[in-house]
């Protein structure tokens, strides 16, 4: 079985560059357009960026393939195949990073295929927060790490005690709103202790898997938002799942994770679910 430690190796240090992009960019004017819909934005540094991890990934691994937020958007396929596949979201938070709110991180997450009978699983995730320097790595097998600290997600089985997170997606048709803010109301009547919203699903995810907070759930997301952080969850003890309680698809655009699994089957019970398409057939 081939040993991807060195990818890891590679992942942080490209993430680290990148993010040295962003926090320069940050300082300046940017240019923001939109894409899918008004509130899901772009700037010429999402661009910049995604090309500087992808062609630096491909001078490396020219064999692998490559999935990234800004590539699928001017088209490119999404799609997982039997080749190593690195799954990249230059800039997570671009809302944020418009607005230097500082919730904003560089993701790559990276899939193999173990063996021949299985599919394409994540083997590791890289999300650098860009505002405060903080790095989370995780590869399959040998633990999640926050600036070298041992991740451990948190043990409340109860969800009367768990703090719950999220995030809006791109929608803000008043249907999706409406079944958004009503999944938000079941889950602060439950009741929770709260539910939160950062604006970054993979500083979110982070914050599962380093035990601030007991669950998250989102519909709407895309799978370079999910890739690194379900490896960085899982390894720090924490579940990944589908909104149905099911195995993770990482095309679906909607996910649960939660530090046990009790906690995971209370959310998963109260949502309603949004309907938005696949990553792999749009
Ligand atoms: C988005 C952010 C946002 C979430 C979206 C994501 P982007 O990523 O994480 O908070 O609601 O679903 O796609 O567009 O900033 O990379």
């Amino acid at each position: 079985m081939e040993d991807w430690s060195h990818c890891l190796d590679v992942a942080v240090q490209i993430a680290l560059r990148a993010g040295q992009v962003v926090q320069s960019a940050v300082k300046q004017e940017k240019q923001v357009s939109s894409k899918s819909t008004p509130t899901d934005l772009v700037t010429e540094t999402d661009h910049q960026v995604e090309e500087l991890i992808i062609s630096t990934l491909r001078e490396k691994y020219p064999t692998h393939r490559f999935i990234g937020e800004e590539s699928s958007a001017a088209g490119v396929k999404c799609e997982l195949t039997d080749d190593p596949t690195w799954i990249i979201d230059p800039i997570d938070g671009t809302c944020n990073f418009v607005h230097s709110f500082p919730m904003v991180a560089v993701s790559i997450g990276f899939a193999v295929r173990k063996e021949k009978i299985s599919a394409p699983q994540l083997e590791l995730g890289v999300i650098y927060h860009c505002f405060d320097g903080t790095l989370y790595t995780a590869r399959k097998g040998h633990g999640a790490f926050c600036n070298g600290v041992r991740l451990q997600v948190s043990k409340e089985k109860d969800v009367s005690k768990a703090l719950i997170l999220t995030e809006i997606g791109a929608k803000r048709d008043p249907a999706t709103l409406d079944i958004f803010l009503g999944n938000m109301k079941k889950l602060l009547s439950a009741p929770t202790h709260g539910v939160r919203i950062i604006g970054s699903s993979t500083l979110a995810l982070c914050h599962i898997a380093s035990g601030a907070a007991e669950a998250y759930y989102q519909y709407g997301l895309h799978c370079w938002d999910i890739a690194a952080a379900a490896v960085i969850i899982r390894e720090a003890g924490g579940h990944v799942m589908d909104t149905t309680g099911g195995p993770l698809d990482l095309m679906s655009r909607r996910v649960v994770a939660a530090g046990t699994r009790e906690i995971a089957d209370c959310v998963v019970k109260q949502l309603q679910p949004i309907n938005y398409g696949r990553d792999d057939t749009d």
